[in-house]
């Protein structure tokens, strides 16, 4: 019984893109180590979109960040698309060929027009040459509406087509999971559905997702599952419907409440 459960867990470990097991992360605070992700599991399936939901230091950036190798971790495993990592090495280059990640604040570099931006990432972690890299970021600029705007650079354009083009860069290297960090927090609440509607439009065409984000009508409308985490631990999982309609954990309850309030 207990081999069968085992093997079952390793099973689903080797189907999932990315999986996390017992994963711990602390940082050094003034009164000593102030662990963030307290044993963290999770797996996240071809196809699947998870949306993580939480209070403010829960976890949540953290969470994306150790899975990007942008963060080393205290304790536990994690494997993206096959490559595990624990507490001693950071696979970077490995990761990122499979990673996708959109941050809240763009992160764009100011002195490349937008073409550079999405074109270096496939020239730096695939090694493509110019024109190749160049005709799939043309390809992908078209595809968030801003064909246009290709020599611009990003101070000359609005959060919304910065975040876009910031989700150009992020598909150039054909990930195979996006992780997006608050995708639409920094943008004016016009703005928010130029990201939306291209989120839910990558989702719609299959891409595997892993999302933080506050917007809730949009967490429900794209995830195939909502996750709650408290203080770095995950307190609820489940269906879109069920998480709002039906939440469980008290914490949670109490956070759906405020928002409505
Ligand atoms: N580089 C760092 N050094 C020290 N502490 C950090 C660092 N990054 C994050 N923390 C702490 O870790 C905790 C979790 O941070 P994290 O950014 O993951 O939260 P979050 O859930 O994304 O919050 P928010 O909704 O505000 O973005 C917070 O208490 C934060 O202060
Ligand atoms: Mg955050």
């Amino acid at each position: 019984m207990v081999k069968a459960e085992s093997q079952q867990g390793s099973d689903q470990k080797s189907q999932a893109l990315i999986s996390l097991r017992s994963v711990s992360k602390s940082y050094q605070g003034p009164q000593g180590l102030h662990p963030v992700l307290q044993g963290l599991s999770l797996d996240v399936m071809k196809g699947e979109r998870l949306s993580l939901i939480g209070p403010s230091g829960s976890g949540k950036s953290t969470c994306l960040r150790v899975i990007n190798a942008l963060e080393t971790i205290s304790g536990g495993e994690i494997t993206v698309c096959g490559h595990t990592y624990g507490q001693s090495s950071l696979p970077v280059h490995k990761i990122r060929q499979f990673t996708g990640m959109v941050f809240q604040r763009f992160e764009l570099f100011p002195h490349l027009s937008v073409l550079e931006n999405v074109a270096l990432a496939p020239r730096l972690t695939k090694s493509w040459a110019k024109d190749r890299a160049e005709a799939k970021a043309h390809e992908l600029l078209e595809r968030v509406g801003l064909k246009d705007h290709v020599l611009k650079y990003p101070s000359q354009l609005s959060g919304g087509q910065q975040q876009r083009v910031s989700i150009a860069r992020a598909l150039a290297i054909e990930p195979e999971v996006l992780l997006c960090d608050e995708p639409t927090s920094a943008l004016d609440p016009e703005l928010v559905h130029e990201v939306t509607d291209i989120l839910q439009d990558l989702a719609d065409g299959g891409m595997t997702m892993l999302i933080v984000t506050h917007e809730m009508a949009f967490a429900r409308r794209v995830s195939t599952a909502c996750l709650f985490l408290e203080g770095g631990r995950i307190v609820e999982q489940a269906t879109p419907d069920e998480f709002f309609d039906n939440p469980k954990h008290p914490r949670l309850q109490q956070f759906l409440r405020i928002l409505h309030a």
